[in-house]
């Protein structure tokens, strides 16, 4: 049986990582639309890096929870039968033990040079503008996908849905594209669609399935069932 998990901020707000939509959803009275975008980062660079270095720093703080190693288990027991396509740009996935994780939006712990294009590993800030480690160069930025870039590794993702048996969407308000859309492309090649979320999203109509709790609870008792254990 091959799987398709995609996950939204709501799989790591119980490891006490904020989501975007609930409560104000602001960030120090900024929108996150406002902080997240191309231009403004051209405008206003310091508050866009502050913005990342935030919560770069907050990463340190965090652990995954439930979910997350509940997903770890599911891929040890199918392998590559499992794909997980996150929005998230934290590294909770990686840390509960997931491998098979694509992150569509970018990784917070990785600093992208728009000098020489070179992606790197990062934990530290970048509001004081640090070289490249690569070219040397003074021109990094997060590497995350900001309101109005193309999501990363959209191929990949495309065709694991194609062939996807099972879709399964956690903690995510299906507000944004092209990530809400997936319920509808694999629901329409066949696949059995399931939603765990605290509340139902905007998209929870769609699917087959729908069961509202918080994830450290449903992902492990679903994982439960799919493996009989
Ligand atoms: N367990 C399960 N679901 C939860 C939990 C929880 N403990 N807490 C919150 N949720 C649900 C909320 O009900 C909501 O539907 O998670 C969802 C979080 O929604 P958003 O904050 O909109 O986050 P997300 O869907 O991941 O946002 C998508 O928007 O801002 C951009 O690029 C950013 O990747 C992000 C994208």
């Amino acid at each position: 049986m091959r799987i398709v998990v995609l996950t939204g901020a709501g799989v790591s707000a119980e490891s006490g990582v904020p989501t975007f939509r609930d409560a104000d959803g602001l960030w120090e009275g900024h929108r996150v639309e406002d902080v997240a975008t191309p231009e403004a980062f051209e405008y206003q660079p310091s508050v866009v890096h502050r913005f990342y270095d935030a919560r770069r720093a907050a990463l340190a703080t965090v652990d995954p929870n439930p979910a997350h190693h509940a997903l770890a288990r599911l891929e040890e027991a199918i392998g590559d039968d499992l794909l997980v396509v996150t929005q998230n740009i934290d590294d909770l996935h990686e840390r509960g033990g997931s491998t098979r994780v694509v992150h569509m939006h970018g990784r917070l712990r990785s600093a992208w040079c728009r000098a020489c294009d070179g992606r790197t590993d990062w934990h530290d800030d970048l509001a004081d503008h640090p070289p490249c480690p690569r070219c040397g160069v003074t021109e990094l930025r997060p590497d995350v996908v900001w309101f109005g870039e193309i999501p990363y590794e959209m191929d990949r993702i495309s065709a694991a849905l194609d062939r996807a048996d099972v879709f399964v969407s956690i903690g995510t308000s299906g507000a944004v594209y092209p990530a809400a859309g997936f319920v509808q492309y694999a629901g329409g090649r066949g696949a059995h669609t399931v939603e765990l979320n605290l509340e139902p999203s905007a998209g929870s109509a769609l699917f087959a399935e729908a069961r509202q709790g918080p994830a450290s609870v449903l992902v492990p008792r679903w994982v439960s069932e799919v493996l009989g254990s």
